[in-house]
Parts: C-alpha cells; structure tokens; sequence
C-alpha cells in the first residue's frame, strides 16, 4: 500500500490546536478508503522551540525535511519572538529552500458559509488565487542604513526576476486553461514604475501563448474594490508575493471567513516537498481555549490529498466542510457558534464516514 511521509510543523499559538483535527481527518480518510496510509513526524520547532534552544527550527531542518512528501503546518509566529525572526527563520524559510513558488489559496463561498455580502450571490464569490511565493517584495532583499542616526534610511527591494515571473505567470495561465475560466492579472504599474511595468509586459508576453484564454489586468487598488462590489468579475487570479497576501485576507473575509481560508505552497516539479497550511496566523488572542476553527487547516489537509492525486477524496473533504455548514449546527463561535475546535473536526469525521461508506457526495445529492 502507498505510504505517504508527512512533516508536521504546528507551530504556535492555535496551530496545534487546528492540525490535530486536520491529521484526524486525514487518518479517517486513510482508514477508510484503504488506498493508502500516512506516516506523521512530528518537528517541535517554532517559537516556543526558539525560546528553549534560540533558534526556530533544528540547524539541519531543511534537510530533515527534504525526505518527506508533504509539509503540514499550521501557524508560526507568537509575542515574545518578533515576527520578522519566527517567519524568516521557519515559514518563509521553507518556502523559500524548497521553491515552493506557487501559493495556490481559493477564495470560493461553499455552500452554508456566511456571506459577508448579503447582495452578492453565493455563485459569485468563487475565485483561484495564484500567489508567486517566493520572491518579489517578499525577496528579503535591502538594506538598513544608518541605523539610529538623523539619516537612517531603510530599504526594502522587491525582486522580479524572469525566471520567476515568467514561471508563475505561465502556471496561472495552465491552470485557468485546465480549469476552462479567465485569467486576471493584479499589478500596480502606475506608481510601481519598474516591477510592476516589468510584470504586466511579462503578462501580456505569456498571454499570446494562451490566446484561447480571456484575461483581464487590473490595478491592486481597483482589484480590491472590485473583489468587493463584484466579486464575479474574478475566476483564477495571479499576482505579487505582497498583493496576493493581503487579497487572500480580503479574499477570506468575503468567503467565510479567517477559520475557512486554506492555501497551498507548491513546488510543482516535486523537486522538493510542498507545505500545505491554513491562511491563518497563530490568533494568540484566542490560543489555548480550543475554539479555534479548525476548517481551514482541514481544506488544506484536502488540498494535501488533491496534490497527492486523490482528487474525488479531496472533493469528499470540502463536500463534508459544506455539509457540516449547511447544517450549522456544530460550529466555532467565530462562526457563531459554541461548539469547541475538536467537536468540529470529530463531526467533520463522522460526515466523511457516512460519504464515503456510501460513496457519494451528500451535498450534491
Ligand atoms: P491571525 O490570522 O492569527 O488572527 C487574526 C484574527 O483572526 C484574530 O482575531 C484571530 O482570533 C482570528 N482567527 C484566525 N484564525 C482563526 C481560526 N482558525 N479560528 C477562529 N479565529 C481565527 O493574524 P494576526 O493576529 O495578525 O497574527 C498573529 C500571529 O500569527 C503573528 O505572529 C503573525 O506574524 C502570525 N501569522 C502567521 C501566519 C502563518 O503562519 N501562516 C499567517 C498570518 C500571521
Ligand atoms: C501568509 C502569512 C505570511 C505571508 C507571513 C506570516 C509571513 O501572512 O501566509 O499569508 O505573508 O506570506
Ligand atoms: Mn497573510
């Protein structure tokens, strides 16, 4: 039977909390279709980890992790370690030695989730971000001079090589053609006047090579108002590093919600392997008192199956996630509900049972 190895970082603050009912459901899935098992190893680190030993993961993590198929983590980042030092040194650190260059974060209004727009349909909220994840003003690259000096001056470079914006681009462009939808490039050239002109020439390069596809480009700042007022203009998205984050934030909120948001770093040459991570951060504001939603770190753990090629089983997992919200009844209270973290992931197991022994997907029935 195929064996899968799967890294799991929880991290800090609620990631622990959301994965454990990720991993439940991901051992559920396994028992019950008997096609293959996973195998769990579990890495300590994060910033709890950096507290005791002064670094966020071990000196040779990098290449612990190289011999694992997936990455599961779940938040990393908590008071007390700044963030620009837990993020750089394990998430972004990953992503970035691994060539996880695409972050794959679906903005799409499953049925039963709350609609943040009571005139938008439910149709019209159902958007395929594609982020480039490993490079632009997220490089990591500048400099801080000066420092504490009348003429300190800091700077920050954002990093637009060809290799990556052509790749990215070019992988957005498969994916709307697989997916038969429109392609909407978000960039900022008018005030952006190297990277952002450099992109949308890239864009319009690699679109002649799709001329059956429909693209559309727009200015971040319109992206945002229209990702609001008319959600439908958008199908798969492609953008920066730095925009594609804080869409996908907007992007949640129009969705469901921070609890629902789940993404995908991908490598897709599995040249290395790819971490698959809910959107959210940590929510020390609520760590510890096993109410954190659980949901979003559940559709990544679908979003594992589906790149595992287990397509139909991961469409399971999110009809369950619809299930289980159509009912809305066994919720978290940032869904305005009262039940706990663990009771959410325990139903989520007992409506995959019930599907997939049956084999159908009940939502749709
Ligand atoms: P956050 O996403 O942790 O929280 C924002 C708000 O959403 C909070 O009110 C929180 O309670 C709520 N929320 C988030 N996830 C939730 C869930 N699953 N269920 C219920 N409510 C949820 O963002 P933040 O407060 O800006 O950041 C907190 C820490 O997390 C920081 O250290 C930040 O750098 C880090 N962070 C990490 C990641 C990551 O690891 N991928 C992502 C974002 C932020
Ligand atoms: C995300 C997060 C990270 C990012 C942070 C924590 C560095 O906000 O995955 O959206 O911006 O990439
Ligand atoms: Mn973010």
């Amino acid at each position: 039977m195929k064996k899968f190895n799967i890294a799991v970082i929880a991290g800090d603050g609620i990631g622990p909390e959301v994965i454990n009912e990720g991993i439940k459901v991901l051992k559920k899935v396994a028992t019950l279709t008997n096609e293959f098992t996973f195998d769990f190893s579990y890495f300590p680190w994060g910033c709890e980890y950096y507290a005791k030993h002064g670094k966020m993961m071990d000196e040779n993590g990098i290449e612990q992790l190289k011999e694992y198929d997936a990455i599961y983590l779940g938040a990393v980042g908590y008071p007390g370690v700044p963030d620009h030092i837990s993020l750089w040194d394990l998430l972004l650190r990953i992503r970035k030695e691994f060539d996880q260059y695409v972050n794959i974060r679906p903005i799409t209004l499953i049925r039963g989730a709350q609609n943040a727009l009571s005139e938008a349909k439910r149709e019209d909220i159902d958007m395929l971000f594609i982020r480039e994840n490993s490079e632009g003003e997220y490089a990591g690259a500048g400099d801080w001079l000066f420092k504490g000096k009348p003429e300190e001056v800091v700077l920050q470079t954002g990093v637009f090589s060809r290799k990556g914006t052509e790749r990215i681009i070019r992988y957005a462009f498969e994916t709307a053609r697989n997916m038969g939808k429109t392609l909407t490039s978000i960039s900022k050239g008018n005030a952006l006047n190297y990277s952002m002109v450099f992109w949308d020439e890239v864009f319009k390069e690699v679109s002649k090579e799709y001329p059956d596809i429909k693209t559309y480009s727009y200015l971040v700042d319109a992206a945002a108002m229209f990702m609001v007022k008319q959600p439908e203009r958008f199908e798969v998205v492609v953008t920066s590093n730095l925009f594609g984050d804080i869409l996908t934030d907007l992007g949640a909120a129009l969705a469901g919600g921070l609890g629902l948001a789940a993404g995908a770093n991908l490598n897709p040459e599995k040249q290395y392997p790819s971490m698959f991570e809910p959107i959210h951060g940590s929510a020390p504001d609520i760590a510890g008192k096993g109410v954190a939603n659980p949901l979003a770190a559940i559709w990544s753990a679908s979003q594992m199956i589906d790149f595992f090629g287990y397509k139909d089983l991961a469409q399971h997992i999110l009809s369950a996630i619809e299930t289980l919200l159509v009912e809305g009844e066994i919720l978290t209270p940032d869904m305005k509900g009262n039940f706990s973290t663990s009771e959410v992931g325990d139903r989520i197991t007992e409506i995959l049972t019930k599907m997939i022994q049956e084999d159908r997907v009940i939502i749709e029935s």
